[in-house]
């Protein structure tokens, strides 16, 4: 329609809460893709509610005088993004609002309406699970079940299986110069089982408060206050956590490798002034090293307890190499905390990490195939931050984006424009949602007591599937771009 976008009008295209739904079909589309939108919209809008039903391809097509082929390829398309459920015999519904779980997802802050399931994910704090190592897996599981002593069946050592505490020292001395020895790791479910344990421990020292970066997961916050331990905001600045003013705390968590989420690495006297305050206070540090596998352009930066394993305890996860849903974390502890994070774990009943899982780590790291893996991982998340620096260089020069050198995820930080500090990340989140895309705002990581940051994206590039990468950083680049004129 010259001079205005298409309205198509349908009555009776709900069953339920909507009687006459109104779908603009925006200008310059194809038919299929208009109506798509159109759909979209309407359920950002809210105009369609989740569960309601659409009427069939075949009436949607005869009431818009479109072919029902096309009404049926885009109601494919939109189910296949999420958008809608097709089910035999209840026919074509909206997607139910609940979104499967998300390590960040923050109840506090609802997702964009309508989004089911996010078209695009660009959501921080998660591996390519599509390059989840299966078969290595499955041959690690062979040679592990033919190969374990009966005893491995049994209830087993609190710390984990003495294979993999072993293959662990040895792996993490060499590629990330962890100093320890078998008997000060214990094997946890993943690096947030093994603060937990570090909270108890700590509660068991009746230490009352620690030190947080100001920026950080709010998982880790949440989980040690939820310990009645308060988290002090400890400013993060471009050379990392101001751990030069730390005071009385009894511990303090840090990313010193690749903070999370502005992607610094500690510089060293920042490093230093963390061990010295440990040194003279008798506080902990913890080192949650999540990434540390994952460094491109600079030489790597070994882990912060190599400076001192009596004070810094080092906390790793199989998370970002491997996969989250194994669940797989480990410990690496001073001399005097093993003995009492062991008893703190038989408390619990005993290791939550299944022995056979255990030997299957142990083999794929003393094979060399952990190794590989992550060798290969690490030249893909490398080429998609390649890819990232330069479709953002070239379509969006006025964003920064920073913490490139490691990690699975880069901060893009918006120009500021005319509105107070926060209108540019919101209206970009806000964009975001208009584009089918999951990403979070730097402030969203923010502890309540700390000043915000220059309003950014942070960028988890590592999240989709090799298939959805191209979408999901087109969807990026849009969200991004300003409009013409
Ligand atoms: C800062 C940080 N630490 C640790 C982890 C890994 O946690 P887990 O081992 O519990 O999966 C993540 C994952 O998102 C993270 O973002």
């Amino acid at each position: 329609m010259p001079g205005g976008p298409d309205v198509w009008s349908t009555s009776g295209m709900v069953s339920r809460a909507t009687s006459d739904l109104h779908l603009d079909l925006a200008e310059g589309r194809g038919v299929r893709e208009g109506l798509m939108e159109a759909v979209r919209e309407a359920v950002r809008s809210g105009r369609l509610a989740p569960g309601s039903r659409l009427p069939s391809s075949r009436s949607l097509a005869a009431d818009l005088g479109l072919a029902r082929n096309t009404v049926a390829d885009a109601y494919s398309e939109l189910a296949a993004e999420g958008w809608l459920t097709a089910r035999q015999g209840s026919g074509t519904r909206v997607a139910p609002r609940a979104e499967p779980g998300h390590r960040h997802a923050d109840p506090a802050r609802p997702r964009p309406p309508g989004l089911a399931r996010p078209a695009h994910d660009l959501r921080p704090g998660q591996p390519d699970v599509a390059a989840f190592p299966r078969a290595a897996w499955l041959r690690a599981l062979r040679r592990t079940l033919a190969a374990a002593p009966d005893e491995a069946f049994g209830y087993g050592d609190d710390r984990g299986r003495h294979e993999l505490r072993t293959a662990l020292a040895e792996h993490l001395a060499r590629a990330r110069g962890v100093r320890t020895t078998p008997d000060r790791i214990v094997v946890c479910a993943g690096a947030v089982h093994g603060l937990a344990l570090l909270a108890d421990l700590l509660r068991g020292r009746r230490v009352r408060r620690v030190a947080g970066e100001s920026h950080a997961l709010h998982l880790h916050r949440e989980l040690l206050e939820q310990r009645g331990l308060a988290v002090a905001a400890l400013p993060v600045d471009d050379a990392g956590a101001r751990t030069d003013l730390l005071d009385g705390e009894g511990a303090v968590l840090l990313t010193p490798a690749h903070q999370f989420p502005t992607g610094v690495a500690l510089r060293p006297d920042r490093r230093a002034a963390a061990v010295d305050w440990a040194r003279a206070t008798g506080g902990l540090v913890i080192e949650d090293d999540y990434d540390g596998e994952f460094r491109y352009d600079r030489r790597p930066v070994g882990a912060l307890q190599g400076l001192d394993p009596e004070r810094v305890v080092h906390l790793g996860t199989a998370s970002k190499a491997l996969a989250p849903g194994l669940r797989l974390g480990w410990l690496v502890l001073p001399a005097g905390l093993a003995a009492e994070v062991e008893r703190l774990v038989a408390a619990e009943g005993g290791t939550r990490v299944p022995a056979v899982e255990q030997l299957v780590l142990a083999e794929l790291l003393a094979s060399g195939a952990y190794d590989r893996h992550v060798r290969e991982r690490r030249q893909a998340y490398r080429r998609r931050r390649d890819e990232l620096v330069a479709a953002l260089a070239a379509r969006v020069p006025e964003v920064a984006v920073r913490g490139l050198a490691a990690g699975l995820h880069a901060l893009v930080e918006l120009p500021a424009g005319d509105g107070p500090p926060g209108t540019a990340e919101t209206a970009a989140l806000r964009s975001a949602a208009w584009h089918g895309l999951a990403v979070e705002g730097l402030d969203r990581f923010r502890h309540p007591d700390a000043a915000p940051r220059a309003d950014a994206l942070v960028v988890g590039y590592a999240t989709p599937s090799p298939s959805a990468w191209a979408g999901a950083l087109e969807a990026l680049c849009r969200t991004l771009a300003r409009p013409a004129g």
